[in-house]
């Protein structure tokens, strides 16, 4: 069966980098047929729309879709890009890699991040001049489905368990769901989990990253947590991410559009090939997968390398170099 694949470039380096993933994807040789769609400044500026509904249709369609990244429209791109492949899932791996000058170059990290709720799905309101509020949501069926995702991953990827990274001894109701709900979806698959509350993993992921493996968390702690363990990592440039839904899912890298290096051929292309990567995995290609993971780690290690590592090769000196060793 071909598999067909969104290719939605983007502005800024999105349309420098995704092309650089596409050719890798290419030099597979696996029969994929690539659809490219706008999204963005440029799309909006050009039609008064950043995210044409073809493109959404495209994405809400194909069975992947690999996004670069949007500039001042990121938001109107991305939120109902995710919700076009009816994510549920955040996927952020944070890995050092060898070579990069990283805080914590013993981290290695994935962040099971649920995608749809908690404070970013909630209702704020501005009841006075002194006294502004927010509604938080959480369901059961929201923490369920993604307790079943982690059980799953960590099923299929070898991993011993997970963590479960909230603050239920305050927010008792919300997270005391959440937590409760993935705990017993965990149990009832005989997954092994531990608690962790979210000020106190902060602190511990800092000093001792290595006792962590698969996190599985809340929206906003997901979100908060995993840019700290990009930190740890050595910065938001390399970390690929991928938006899961139930039978499609979105790849992008983390960073934006980096205006001040954009149309210098000069971006380096390793998250976006790293989420390709990702992407093989979802579609079953394990081999490829790993085989893509191991030409960039390995390009990391010894080069080329884009400016942002010290180096003076271009994008596609990078991308050459890893199809070269894939
Ligand atoms: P950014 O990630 O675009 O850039 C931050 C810094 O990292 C810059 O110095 C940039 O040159 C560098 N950088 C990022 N990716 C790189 C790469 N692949 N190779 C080499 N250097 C790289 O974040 P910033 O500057 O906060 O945002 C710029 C624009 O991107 C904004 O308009 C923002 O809205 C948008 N943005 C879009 C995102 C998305 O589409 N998912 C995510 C984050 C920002
Ligand atoms: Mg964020």
């Amino acid at each position: 069966m071909t598999h067909q694949i969104a290719v939605i470039p983007g502005d800024g380096i999105g349309r420098e980098v995704t092309p650089a993933a596409v050719e890798v994807l290419e030099s597979l040789e696996i029969d994929f047929e690539f659809v490219e769609a706008d999204a963005g400044d440029a799309v909006q500026a050009e039609t008064g729309e950043a995210l044409p509904q073809e493109t959404y249709d495209l994405a809400a369609s194909a069975d992947a879709t690999l996004f670069g990244a949007a500039g001042d429209t990121a938001a109107d791109v991305i939120l109902p890009l995710r919700t076009a492949v009816d994510s549920f899932v955040n996927i952020r791996p944070a890995k050092a890699y060898p070579g990069i000058d990283a805080v914590r170059p013993e981290t290695d990290l994935v962040f099971l991040r649920e995608n749809t709720e908690g404070v970013y799905a909630g209702h704020e309101d501005r009841l006075t001049q002194d006294v502004s509020t927010l509604t938080r949501v959480v369901t059961e069926s929201a923490s369920e489905r993604l307790a079943e995702f982690a059980c799953e991953y960590v099923d299929g990827d070898d991993h011993d368990g997970f963590s479960i990274v909230h603050k239920a001894n305050v927010m008792r109701e919300t997270d005391g769901l959440f937590r409760d709900t993935v705990k017993s979806v965990a149990d009832e698959h005989g997954v092994e989990t531990e608690e962790v509350l979210m000020d106190a993993f902060a602190t511990r992921v800092c000093l001792d990253p290595e006792q962590f493996d698969v996190v599985v968390c809340p929206n906003l702690a997901g979100d908060v947590l995993s840019d700290l363990a990009a930190g740890l990592v050595g910065g938001l440039g390399l970390l690929p991410s991928a938006n899961v839904g139930p039978d499609r899912a979105l790849f992008e890298p983390v960073h934006g559009t980096a205006p001040d290096i954009a149309g210098q051929g000069i971006a380096n292309p390793a998250a976006t090939i790293i989420s390709a990567a990702m992407l093989l995995k979802y579609l079953g290609y394990d081999e490829a997968s790993a085989a893509v993971h191991d030409a960039v780690e390995a390009t990391l290690e010894n080069g080329p390398r884009t400016p942002d590592l010290g180096g003076d090769a271009t994008t596609a000196d990078v991308t050459a170099a890893i199809i070269d060793r894939l």
